[in-house]
């Protein structure tokens, strides 16, 4: 995404870039352990974890477990084989810690998690700032296995874990006049190498329409493998919305702003002709410089294997098609 030129030194990513293939537990052996008594666990992706950790994925960080339930929610829990675990933790966008995919997992272990706080301010009733051991509490804990599509080009399914951000909004209670929710991210020099880049005015800031923010998939999201985030996937707190390109997904959330007027998102103030506010994943409506009708699914088959066919709505659309009836998606991108 970052849109890197050959003038400036950003080059759109290469499939060279892209991890390599490793060892994965298939849903088939997420199934038998299941079945072996390993449901005990309670959860799909902790299970999963475990699988890892037997497996070559060896170095990867123990974070504490974060119990959860599985999901009742409709699409909530894709049966797609899920992304290793080692490639969701070291492929990543979070430019406050560096350009490159490996460099928030090499950067993020600055991003000081605790204490946390966040400001709800805006059109609510009671503007306040809450501490995140308090937010925690006001949903309970889910787990949802989402399949993510990166405006770049590829994907991966990750189970995450939290609550849906409906249970946050209609706690803090909005003023019938907000029609948009803004969100806005951690930023601090002191911690963030990345941010003294000037390629984003930062804060990294994304927003939704209310009813996008309150659909039940719209993940407030505090873990992912049956675990607390790792730094770099955002912790302690950040934005899921799957049927997105991932960075509406804002990470390290500090602020949720509830406006009346459509707000200025930060890839848009930055390019505006190649990212719009929706954003919605549509294979129809290329990227400007490149087409979205095809992705590549990280962790899966070789650089010559066909890529997979990009779905509308990132496949969630039997839930989300009614909130964009008779829009132009080609405008409204
Ligand atoms: N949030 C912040 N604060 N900063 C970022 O650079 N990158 C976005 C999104 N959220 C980003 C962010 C992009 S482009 C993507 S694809 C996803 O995070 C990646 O999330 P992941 O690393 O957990 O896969």
């Amino acid at each position: 995404m970052l849109i890197r030129t050959h003038q400036d030194g950003f080059i759109h990513p290469l499939s060279s870039e892209i991890t390599k293939p490793e060892a994965y537990a298939t849903r088939r052996q997420l199934l038998r352990q299941w079945s072996a008594g390993a449901a005990a666990a309670g959860l799909a992706g902790w299970t999963q974890r475990e699988a890892f950790a037997q497996g070559s994925a060896s170095g990867l960080q123990k974070l504490a477990a974060l119990p959860a339930s599985q999901s009742n929610v409709q699409g909530a829990m894709t049966v797609e084989k899920l992304t290793s675990l080692r490639d969701a933790t070291t492929y990543n966008n979070f430019y406050e810690f560096g350009v490159d995919k490996s460099d928030p997992a090499r950067n993020a272990h600055t991003l000081k998690t605790s204490p946390w706080s966040i400001e709800v301010e805006g059109l609510v009733k009671k503007p306040t700032r809450f501490n995140l051991e308090d937010i925690i509490k006001w949903g309970a804990m889910q787990e949802r296995i989402y399949r993510m599509r990166c405006v770049e080009g590829w994907s991966m399914v990750i189970p995450w874990v939290g609550y849906s951000m409906s249970d946050l909004i209609k706690r803090v209670e909005p003023l019938p006049n907000a029609k948009y929710v803004e969100f806005i991210t951690q930023v601090d020099p002191q911690t963030m190498p990345g941010v003294k880049g000037g390629y984003i005015d930062w804060p990294y800031t994304e927003g939704l329409r209310m009813d996008e923010a309150m659909h039940p998939l719209t993940l407030l999201t505090f873990g992912m493998y049956g675990e607390v985030l790792p730094k770099q996937n955002g912790a302690p707190v950040r934005l899921v919305v799957p049927w997105k390109y991932g960075f509406k997904s804002g990470k390290s959330l500090v602020k949720i702003r509830f406006v009346e007027k459509q707000p200025l998102i930060s890839w848009a103030k930055a390019a505006p002709q190649e990212y719009g506010f929706y954003s919605n994943v549509n294979p129809s409506v290329d990227h400007p410089r490149w087409s979205q009708a095809t992705e590549r699914r990280i962790g899966e088959g070789g650089l010559l294997d066909k890529k997979r066919k990009t779905l509308m709505f990132n496949g969630y659309e039997a839930q989300v098609a009614s909130l964009y009836a008779g829009m132009d998606l080609a405008k409204n991108f």
